[in-house]
């Protein structure tokens, strides 16, 4: 199993701030008047009382539960885990961050794929730890992390952390939970697998339960198949041994009430969610017909954004200051495999007139 970091292994560390509802809990009764946490009057700006509610202004007001229990209890039942087995905290950008401080030590080895999402990578660097990066594999259709290649440098860099994300960003890579296994296992005993996970309802629904191994962290967001970006909030799944480390280096208020709140709403209402991912699919299956039409390279992307292989790095650049023009952002990420790629996130929005004409002109001829 992989060992955390020296001041987090004999499990000692206990954050002194475990909260209200934690006391509750303890007592067995609530507490119907809170005096212990320095928060403020209920007094709040005239024009929130006119369009909030009560309970939205006193989550405001309060502090949060800092063990997020209500929302983890959810997350528990919804996933089939254990509650103790389900971390939450500000996203998976956070929890990556969270899994690097506890799991690493300044100039230990860590390992990606170079061009994958580059949140891994930044913390890394940020936090002093060597890293190491290995190019994708295949071409156009098939651009795709190299599992194999990734498994072969891990055995040989011996990494503390090794970061993948599935689906993948920017090429929407796909690789099936068998394959994904068959990796953690074949893993180095001391490498932890961050297995980036944010994007996986687009690609596999909601199975249940969630298989949990014990070197491997699987990180989910409220970003993308729950439409909460703004809220930030995701969590982590893994056995209690590797989450107990984890709960000892958080931050404990870092995931606000209103935060917490609303994700647990939304992930209950079902309906919503799969209403969300049904109508992603439509725009993914349009955005694919009409790259097929015009003839170009659309990777197979298992997410909420489609990614355009562009037969020149021109292109892409053309095609970018383009849609700038017409106040359009998309996404423009390091060349993999010396591919220029422009990725797109599936909104309504590509398909008006302007947009579209500028998307799905066909490769070689010029813009309009
Ligand atoms: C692969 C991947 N992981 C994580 C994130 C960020 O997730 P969160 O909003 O939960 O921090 C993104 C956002 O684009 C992403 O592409």
């Amino acid at each position: 199993m992989p060992l955390a970091a020296r001041q987090f292994i004999d499990r000692t560390l206990e954050n002194p701030f475990p909260g209200i509802p934690a006391l509750e809990r303890k007592l067995g009764r609530a507490i119907i008047s809170r005096l212990s946490g320095n928060e403020a009057l209920p007094i709040y700006p005239g024009q929130w009382l006119r369009t909030y509610r009560e309970e939205f202004l006193d989550r405001c007001r309060e502090y949060p539960d800092p063990a997020a229990y209500s929302l983890r209890v959810a997350l528990g039942r919804h996933r089939g885990i254990g509650i103790d087995e389900v971390l939450v905290d500000a996203g998976v950008d956070s929890l990556i961050h969270l899994a690097l401080r506890t799991f690493t030590q300044a100039g230990d080895p860590v390992l990606c794929s170079t061009g994958t999402y580059p949140t891994f990578e930044h913390f890394a660097r940020a936090q002093g730890l060597q890293v190491r990066q290995l190019p994708y594999a295949g071409n156009g259709m098939r651009l795709r992390t190299d599992l194999p290649g990734l498994l072969a440098a891990a055995w040989d860099i011996r990494p503390k952390v090794l970061y993948l994300a599935n689906p993948d960003n920017p090429t929407g890579h796909y690789y099936n939970e068998q394959t994904i296994q068959a990796f953690a296992q074949a893993l180095p005993e001391e490498t932890l697998l961050l297995l980036d996970e944010a994007y996986v309802e687009f690609a596999i629904g909601d199975p249940h339960p969630v298989c949990l191994w014990p070197n491997t962290l699987r990180l989910r967001s409220f970003s993308k198949a729950y439409g909460l970006a703004g809220l930030r909030i995701g969590y982590a799944m893994a056995p209690v041994t590797l989450l107990d480390y984890l709960v000892q280096a958080r931050i404990h208020y870092s995931v606000c009430g209103i935060s917490q709140w609303l994700a647990e709403q939304a992930l209950e209402d079902t309906a919503y969610s799969l209403q969300l991912r049904a109508e992603t699919l439509q725009l993914r299956v349009r955005f694919q017909q009409l790259a097929d039409e015009a003839g170009l390279i659309c990777l197979p992307c298992a997410t909420n954004f489609v990614t355009l292989c562009m037969h020149s790095p021109e292109a892409a650049n053309q095609l970018q200051w383009a849609l700038l023009e017409l106040g359009v952002s998309v996404s423009k990420p390091n060349a993999l495999n010396g591919q220029s790629l422009i990725r797109i996130t599936l909104q309504a929005d590509i398909f008006v007139s302007q947009i579209a004409r500028l998307i799905f002109a066909r490769p070689g001829r010029s813009l309009p």
